[in-house]
């Protein structure tokens, strides 16, 4: 059997690259772990030593405001130095590799890379070249690549729903929008299945969802108001433009009016759903800025709870 490239011999997480595979146990773990360092947030000073004398790099080769800002918060709430590599302004612009970087950046004695790329599989690339020149000491986190997979944003809605709903193993989640370019949504099915909810379906055109999206064990709905009915939690997801090829939509509006999330439409949920959205939102193609900004709209409290989940996971990886 081939080990999970993510995780050690003894079984612990050494990267982070997907949510696909882990064990249910290492996602509890990084929940729970998570849960203390909210109330780091609350003292004067904001700091815990676990990072300290540790050098992480972002490597932010596609744009990012949540993931990024969120990381070095979380990097330096645990002292770590944090290193945000400008891309635009870096040698990558000069033709330098992607592994030429990272060799440069470990001759640096970087100790943690997290790294976002519009190419599916870079993290892993990283990974496999750290092992194979024997640097194991130094960790990978993937912050999103391609349509492949954002694991820290799966964890951190996971977060947010067992925060406001306490258990997961008696919820209906619908995942609305565009899950076909969606890295996001892939990590949250996996997690959600994972973590035992026993129903997560996916809505969307055809158009816009995966062929074969069944076989990840989700109800897959065309119309939004029977795949939103009664149910628990409702995360919605942007249209990803920058991944499309070709017209898949006639239009945004046409696009708001089906799939937009409205307070007519929401009304069919539970009465106590919560709304999550990643974010970047695209007000009045996707959702309505009156459920956006509505009370049962929970998506800045993502943002916040992200910076605990990332401390859980860089804590985790660092004390490997
Ligand atoms: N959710 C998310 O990945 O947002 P950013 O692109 O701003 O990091």
């Amino acid at each position: 059997m081939t080990r999970n490239p993510q995780l050690n011999r003894h079984g612990e997480l050494q990267h982070l690259l997907t949510i696909d595979g882990l064990p249910r146990n290492i996602l509890e773990r990084i929940l729970d772990t998570a849960a203390p360092f909210t109330e780091v947030a609350e003292r004067e000073v904001k700091k815990l030593p676990l990072l300290r004398g540790k050098s992480v790099f972002n490597l932010f080769f596609e744009n990012s405001t949540r993931t990024r800002t969120t990381f070095e918060i979380a990097a330096k709430r645990l002292s770590a130095d944090v290193i945000n590599l400008n891309i635009a302004t870096s040698s990558a612009s000069k033709g330098e590799s992607l592994l030429d970087t990272v060799d440069n950046l470990c001759a640096m004695q970087a100790d943690m890379f997290i790294v976002r790329h519009a190419s599916s599989g870079a993290p892993y690339l990283i990974a496999q070249h750290l092992a194979a020149q024997k640097r194991e000491h130094i960790h990978v986190i993937n912050a999103g690549d391609g349509r492949h997979a954002h694991p820290t944003q799966g964890l951190l809605d996971m977060y947010t729903i067992r925060h406001y709903k306490g258990a997961f193993n008696n919820l209906s989640v619908a995942i609305v929008g565009d899950i076909l370019h969606s890295r996001v949504a892939r990590s949250q099915i996996h997690a959600l299945t994972t973590l035992g909810v026993p129903d997560v379906r996916v809505v969307g055109p055809k158009t816009l969802l995966p062929a074969d999206v069944q076989r990840m064990g989700v109800h897959v709905f065309h119309n939004m108001r029977a795949g939103i009915k009664d149910v628990d939690v409702v995360m919605m997801l942007r249209l990803q433009n920058e991944r499309m090829q070709g017209s898949l939509l006639p239009s945004g509006q046409e696009f708001f009016k089906f799939y937009g999330l409205t307070e007519e439409k929401l009304a069919l949920a539970r009465p106590d759903a919560i709304v999550l959205h990643p974010g970047p939102m695209n007000r009045g193609i996707e959702i309505d800025s009156a459920v956006a900004d509505g009370s049962q709209a929970v998506i800045l409290p993502q943002v916040t709870f992200g910076i605990a989940v990332r401390m859980a996971v860089m804590s985790m990886l660092a004390a490997t």
